[in-house]
């Protein structure tokens, strides 16, 4: 099928980006966005045109890389979906696709459609310390921890670090990233001993860089590891603890 696709072009952090329009003629349906943009850059390339930048690593879903607005959606019209699996079955021949950067005051435009995710690497390294004595790993089975404490840290360590949940929110707020590496560490047996300080920490670098959460529920709709809302509740929760609990 033809798409017509309107892109953000944008040379560098401090140019004027604008938006330009291409055609691929030869999109599939089960082609991902970024095989999409990989065959209007094979074309660009061949025109003597400078390709279109964008961010992709594992392409599995896992590594948290890529990250674009299709239509005004991070990552694309599938909910709980990351770019590089959001598939062009939506669309139908002759449509047109807009394809922005992930729009967010904190994530500055790189080139086109590479942003600076670097202040989500900010609220982790805030509280990364270890406060135990170094030394050779313990044997896994000589800490025990709960089946359900053990599933919930799971489902919390999905986050991929993408940023579009901060990218979806009107407020710009990073609750739902924060909350899931909250709600992560806490419960595990060893990085559990820091839980009061990393909170204390993780939750003041947040606030300094982002905005204030006010459950519009965006984030989690677009969120490619499926990391609930409550995620933002553990944010509060760990945040009033940490008034009262030294560690
Ligand atoms: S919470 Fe979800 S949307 Fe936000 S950074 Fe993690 S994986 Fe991405
Ligand atoms: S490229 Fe790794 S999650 Fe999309």
């Amino acid at each position: 099928m033809r798409l017509t696709l309107r892109i953000w072009r944008q040379s560098g952090p401090d140019a004027t980006g604008r938006y330009e329009e291409f055609e691929v003629r030869d999109a599939r349906p089960e082609m991902s966005v970024l095989d999409l943009l990989d065959v209007l850059n094979a074309d660009l390339v061949d025109a003597g045109v400078e390709p279109v930048a964008f961010d992709s690593d594992c392409r599995e879903g896992i590594c948290g890389a890529c990250g674009v607005t299709v239509d005004g959606r991070p990552h694309g019209p599938a909910e709980n979906t990351p770019s590089c699996h959001q598939r062009l079955t939506p669309y139908s021949d002759g449509d047109t696709l807009r394809i922005e950067p992930l729009r967010a005051a904190v994530f500055p435009v790189i080139r086109d459609l590479v942003v600076d995710r670097s202040a989500l690497d900010g609220v982790v390294e805030s509280a990364a310390h270890v406060g135990i004595p170094a030394g050779s790993a313990p044997d896994a089975d000589s800490i025990l921890q709960g089946h359900d404490a053990a599933e919930t840290a799971l489902d919390f360590a999905a986050c991929i670090g993408c940023g579009a949940c901060v990218a979806a929110c009107p407020n710009g707020s990073a609750n739902l990233f924060v909350g899931a590496k909250l709600g992560h560490l806490a419960l595990m047996p060893v990085a559990g001993a820091d839980r009061a300080a990393r909170a204390r920490e993780m939750v003041s670098a947040a606030d300094e860089e982002f905005g204030p959460c006010s459950l519009y529920g965006e984030c989690s709709r677009v969120c490619p590891a499926g990391i609930p809302l409550r995620a933002i509740g553990v944010v509060n929760r760990e945040r009033l603890r940490s008034v009262f609990k030294r560690s």
